[in-house]
């Protein structure tokens, strides 16, 4: 039988009138059906406890749909037409016996000789086991096929994730649970093998006798606004580092699997993890963010419904290490933070200095893959001023999409990628069990000591800054080199003058 789910299954999204839900799965789903990437005969179902009518639930969802062009408009309609509401509390029957009968008649009317469920919890992880108990007794084909897509957080720390697993293992086996990171469904990160194994150039010197330093770094202009009481009792290593930043450093570091098949990438992500040494507490820097200097935006604890003592950590820089062949001895920083000087997520590897022999002064190269926003993928070289000077000058091998891909084709936003891949049966892009227990078995002990009663106090930043300011003496530690202030800026329009030979 194919993994592909039939033309008749039924898709049930759970917490349909929350915030996750209007903005990332319904457009998600949206996108895959105007792209003709969903069958024009599925069933979409939201289950939530709040009252609504069709009509009010329609409205809701279809708030953020896009359509690229005009005559797409009538998609939004044929898309709703698919699409209806069941209201149910979460933790007794009544609701999900109106959500069987719902698929059922739904099954009964295509004559569908299996029934084929796609269920999606995008909900707070304090409700996953309940769901997923009632959905097994109460929704549970006994002829049929289910996958069941659940969103992060899986977990506080390493024992609540374990816990969490538990309970959801005796209901659900690995093969039918996909655990969203967004990150993975993103472009670039999913462009990240290819690049990696598909280009001898790179492949060739991607390790410690090569390259001098790796960071990756994830930067929002925007603090917690509105969200300040949720992520008080989680901070930025929760959000996005244990999940989308670690899933990311994996897939640039591990071996090269035997085949893409998921399992085989699964595998090898695992095995890095777990080269990954025991963090040093004291190698990490971290912050939270202040007023903007100009006091025209707010600090993190000038958020109501956060502890005014709070010590919740928007800022952090992390060194670690890899200890295996490929990489011993290499520096990895992984940053993040919120409410600094720019939006971006990028990757930097830097490689080592060429032997200077008949350079008095010449940069090293370096790779820069950017995941958002604009993908590219910038390799530094140098290279001669073109004509009678002998100066070199740092300049790029530059793949920014914008500019090598045609403006028509499709690039799905994350969610519309994974979600087409648990249509498709496909779990490479998911987290698997192991990787989950490897990587709060990393974090758990380091959130410990930061969220420890004598645990340091995170220096304060203003919004809009680039984050603490030791953050360049920190990169500089961890074997990153700038470029002198003014020799390179990207995308280059002009030679700028490095070296001479
Ligand atoms: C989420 C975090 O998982 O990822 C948010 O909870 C963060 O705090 C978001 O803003 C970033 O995702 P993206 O796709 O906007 O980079």
């Amino acid at each position: 039988m194919s993994d592909t789910l039939g033309d008749y299954t039924s898709i049930v999204v759970f917490g349909a009138s929350g915030d996750l839900a209007k903005k990332k799965t319904f457009p998600a789903l949206f996108g895959l059906f105007r792209e003709g990437e969903l069958p024009s005969t599925v069933k979409i179902i939201g289950y939530a406890r709040s009252k609504l009518s069709d009509e009010d639930f329609k409205t809701r969802i279809s708030e953020h749909f896009k359509i690229k062009k005009d005559e797409q408009k009538s998609k939004i309609d044929e898309f709703l037409k698919l699409c209806s509401y069941v209201q149910g509390p979460y933790d007794t029957a009544e609701g999900y016996h109106a959500l069987n009968k719902e698929i059922e008649d739904y099954e009964k009317s295509n004559a569908s000789a299996k029934a084929e469920r796609l269920f999606y919890l995008a909900l707070p992880p304090s409700v996953f086991s309940t769901v997923g108990k009632n959905l097994k007794e109460h929704v549970y084909p006994s002829n049929g096929r289910v996958r069941l897509i659940v969103e992060k957080p899986f977990g506080h720390d390493l024992e609540s994730s374990n816990q969490l697993q538990k309970e959801l293992a005796p209901l659900f086996t690995e093969e039918e649970l996909y655990r969203i990171d967004h990150y993975l469904g993103k472009e670039m990160v999913k462009n990240l093998l290819v690049l990696r194994f598909g280009n001898e150039l790179l492949n060739a010197a991607w390790n410690a006798k090569h390259i001098r330093s790796i960071q990756i770094s994830f930067k929002e202009a925007f603090g917690t606004e509105g969200r300040g009481g949720y992520f008080d009792s989680i901070g930025i290593i929760r959000d996005v580092m244990q999940n989308h930043i670690l899933q990311v450093l994996t897939l640039l570091t591990m071996e090269r699997p035997t085949s893409f098949d998921p399992e085989a990438i699964r595998d090898e992500k695992v095995k890095v993890l777990k080269a990954i040494e025991k963090f040093d507490h004291e190698d990490i820097l971290i912050g939270q963010y202040g007023k903007s200097e100009d006091g025209s935006k707010p600090g993190y604890l000038d958020d109501d419904t956060v502890d005014p003592k709070s010590k919740c950590i928007t800022y952090a820089a992390l060194g670690l290490k890899i200890s295996n062949e490929r990489w011993d001895g290499v520096p990895i920083v992984i940053r993040a933070g919120k409410a600094l000087d720019e939006s971006k997520v990028e990757i930097r590897v830097q490689y080592k200095p060429v032997a200077k022999g008949v350079f008095k002064e010449i940069q090293n190269n370096e790779l820069v893959i950017r995941i958002q926003p604009n993908e590219a993928v910038y390799m530094k070289i140098n290279s001669k001023i073109p004509g009678i000077s002998t100066e070199t000058s740092l300049t790029e091998l530059d793949l920014s999409y914008a500019t090598r891909f045609s403006k028509d084709f499709w690039i799905p936003e994350a969610y519309e990628a994974l979600i087409r891949d648990c249509f498709l049966g496909n779990h490479s892009n998911f987290v698997r069990d192991d990787e989950l227990s490897i990587s709060w078995g990393l974090f758990t002990p380091l959130l410990n000591y930061l969220e420890s009663k004598d645990g340091p106090q995170p220096e304060i930043y203003p919004y809009g800054s680039k984050g603490p300011k030791d953050l360049r003496k920190f990169l500089n530690k961890h074997g990153y080199v700038f470029n002198e202030e003014g020799t390179y800026q990207w995308p280059l329009t002009a030679p700028n003058v490095k070296g001479k030979i």
